[in-house]
């Protein structure tokens, strides 16, 4: 079985193709998902939430990520394995190259980092030394205390215009994959088109490129609480793998999000 590739992804983009995406931490899950044809699985922070019990994502460390990304990779032959860079392990582009390469060797094909205008340099370094970067913009999990709380973001006119600037900026500095978390289904639709980079929304609306979802969240089963965006998918099917197989056809075919699980 081939893996999927950023290019895969790309071309689905160019043809209108909804995929939908995973976080994954352990082998038995990323299995189970890869077997479901789970286009791309994230080694996310919310494993501090999910995995760790912690309130916020700030206590993940990169070593962290790298166990929980081994345990993935080892376990998948098809999806895209892309891993966060947790809170303050790209404080300087210099920190981004050391922990990216960590993560890399880990098993990673690519990294996440939260950020717009202001981590272009690092997604700059990191394109250059050959570690392919996705982007996150909106809500930023790790930016929790200057935010004062988790809220949809780019509400007025202005911060809705400036997502719009980031999402173009970490394009143009070299960001393979975007995605875009807490916005009003306007301001992801708007992203998504500007540009040519897939976009993967996660509370975001139904008119992304794809779809992220924490899977705890998708089975009902998170520690603490379920946002609204996100849908148990257990409770239709019944059991684990049907879940996960209705998660990714709904998405496929434009069911999921539907209106209660966006915002406007
Ligand atoms: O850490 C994570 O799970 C994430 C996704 C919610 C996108 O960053
Ligand atoms: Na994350």
């Amino acid at each position: 079985k081939k893996r999927t590739s950023i290019s895969t992804l790309h071309k689905m983009k160019q043809k209108g193709e909804k995929f939908a995406t995973l976080t994954a931490y352990d082998a038995s899950f990323a299995q189970l998902f890869d077997e479901q044809g789970v286009a791309m699985l994230l080694i996310g922070d919310s494993l501090g939430n999910v995995v760790q019990g912690l309130d916020d994502t700030l206590g993940v460390t990169t070593d962290d990520i790298a166990y929980h990304t081994r345990c993935v990779r080892r376990a998948t032959q098809g999806a895209l394995i892309v891993a966060d860079l947790p809170f303050m392990s790209y404080a300087t582009p210099q920190q981004a190259c050391e922990n990216a390469a960590m993560l890399m060797r880990a098993g990673a094909q690519m990294v996440k980092l939260e950020g717009g205008e202001w981590v272009c340099d690092t997604i700059r370094t990191l394109v250059e030394r050959s570690v392919p970067v996705c982007a996150h913009i909106g809500l930023m999990p790790q930016s929790v205390h200057v935010m004062g709380g988790y809220k949809v973001q780019g509400k007025s006119e202005e911060d809705a215009a400036r997502i719009l600037r980031d999402a173009k900026a970490v394009e143009a500095a070299g960001a393979q994959l975007l995605v875009i978390e807490c916005v009003s289904k306007k301001v992801a639709k708007a992203v998504t088109e500007a540009l040519s980079i897939p976009v993967i929304g996660i509370g975001a609306g139904p008119d992304t490129d794809g779809q992220v979802l924490v899977m705890h969240d998708m089975f009902g089963i998170s520690a603490g609480h379920t946002p609204k965006f996100s849908k148990n998918f257990l409770i239709e099917t019944g059991n684990m793998q049907d879940a996960v197989a209705r998660y990714v056809s709904d998405v496929a075919e434009g069911r999921f999000p539907a209106a209660e699980h966006s915002f406007d």
